[in-house]
């Protein structure tokens, strides 16, 4: 089924901002955004209009009560075809964003029309995705409650919205990872698994604690014993043994991270044994010696090195470049995969 969207193009584009040697991270947005809004029970005035403000009440119920959900997606140059551009498995953002929703009790939307939106939108806005080697459109979809009403119930109406900036790396060195006991990212039963905007807001004055003592982020860990490594403010948690690869199993309190879940299938197809279970503090402490590397990942951060972790007042330095080859392996499989620089073996990469 094809969704009938209306389109506003912009009277003059902004494209002369886009430095593609300067680009930075999500300051700069591309021309257009899609907009739709869902009343009396479904999506409505589907619309691709020109990047700019909403005008909401001072009521909205998002504002108040949290209902808010997104995903974050990139766009890539393909590197054999000027004219075209790829994505990186984009229905599984849009079952993430579904499984959001369903948590929050906000609506679901088709998956057609997630798709068939992102596609007309990156059609239109396809000259700002950057060709520079690292550089990427990020995409930001997103859902929030537009109630303009004070009670605490779900809201009877919702926005769904789509827009883009070009941008560069996220981080672009090893950080250093405080491992945190003090607070907790998530509950068991709570909304540790959604993209829901309040997991992110949550994380933010534990982060700007452990940034006050030197570190980058935190290293969450389970909010029972504060024992087992969960993930880190921005991306889910890789440690490199010498005979094996472990990242925490998924539980209710972990986001089941996209790249997190190709880098497990991408490794796997590189000859390495990758093993998803509880992994402690106390096992990355007494295996110290034996840890070739610890790395992060996910769609803005994409994979990046630990430098080390901090726990209880010790520093545990672990980056060794000559011991990097898991990571860089995969970073630049995946890398040239979503490229089309190497063939795809598992159908991951569409083109537009
Ligand atoms: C992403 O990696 O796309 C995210 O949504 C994480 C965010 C902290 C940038």
């Amino acid at each position: 089924m094809k969704f009938e969207i209306k389109v506003e193009k912009v009277k003059e584009s902004r494209i002369s901002q886009f430095d593609p040697k300067n680009i930075g991270f999500g300051k700069l947005f591309t021309d257009h955004m899609f907009v739709a809004d869902y009343k009396n029970g479904e999506w409505t005035d589907l619309r691709i209009v020109p990047y700019g403000p909403f005008d909401l009440s001072p009521a909205t119920s998002a504002i108040h009560y949290g209902q808010s959900i997104f995903e974050g997606m990139k766009a890539f140059a393909n590197v054999n075809n000027d004219h075209e551009i790829t994505l990186f498995r984009p229905e599984e953002n849009a079952k993430r964003l579904n499984r959001s929703a369903v948590r929050m009790a906000m609506p679901e939307i088709p998956e057609a029309l997630f798709l068939q939106a992102l596609n007309e939108l990156l059609q239109l806005d396809r000259a700002w995705v950057p060709r520079t080697e690292g550089g990427a459109l990020y995409v930001r979809p997103y859902m929030f409650a537009t109630d303009d009403f004070i009670g605490v119930k779900p809201s009877d109406n919702y926005r769904f919205a789509i827009f883009c900036c070009p941008v560069g790396p996220y981080y672009n060195k090893a950080l250093r990872v405080k491992v945190e006991e003090d607070f907790s990212r998530a509950a068991p039963g709570g909304v540790g698994f959604t993209k829901c905007a309040g997991n992110y807001g949550a994380a933010l004055y534990p982060t700007a604690l452990a940034q006050k003592e030197g570190y980058d982020q935190i290293l969450w860990t389970d909010p029972i014993e504060h024992k087992f490594v969960e993930e880190t403010g921005t991306t889910n948690f890789f440690a490199v043994f010498e005979n094996e690869i472990v990242t925490p199993s998924l539980t209710h309190t972990l986001l089941a991270g996209i790249t997190r879940e190709s880098v497990i299938i991408g490794l796997k197809h590189l000859g390495y044994t990758v093993t998803e279970r509880p992994l402690s503090v106390q096992e990355l402490i007494d295996r110290n010696t034996e840890i070739k590397e610890l790395f992060i990942t996910g769609t803005a951060a994409t994979l990046i090195n630990l430098d080390g972790f901090g726990f209880r007042g010790t520093y545990y330095n672990v980056y060794d470049e000559s011991r990097n080859q898991a990571s860089q392996s995969v970073k630049k499989f995946l890398d040239d995969l979503k490229v089309c620089r190497v063939s795809d073996p598992f159908n991951w990469v569409e083109i537009l």
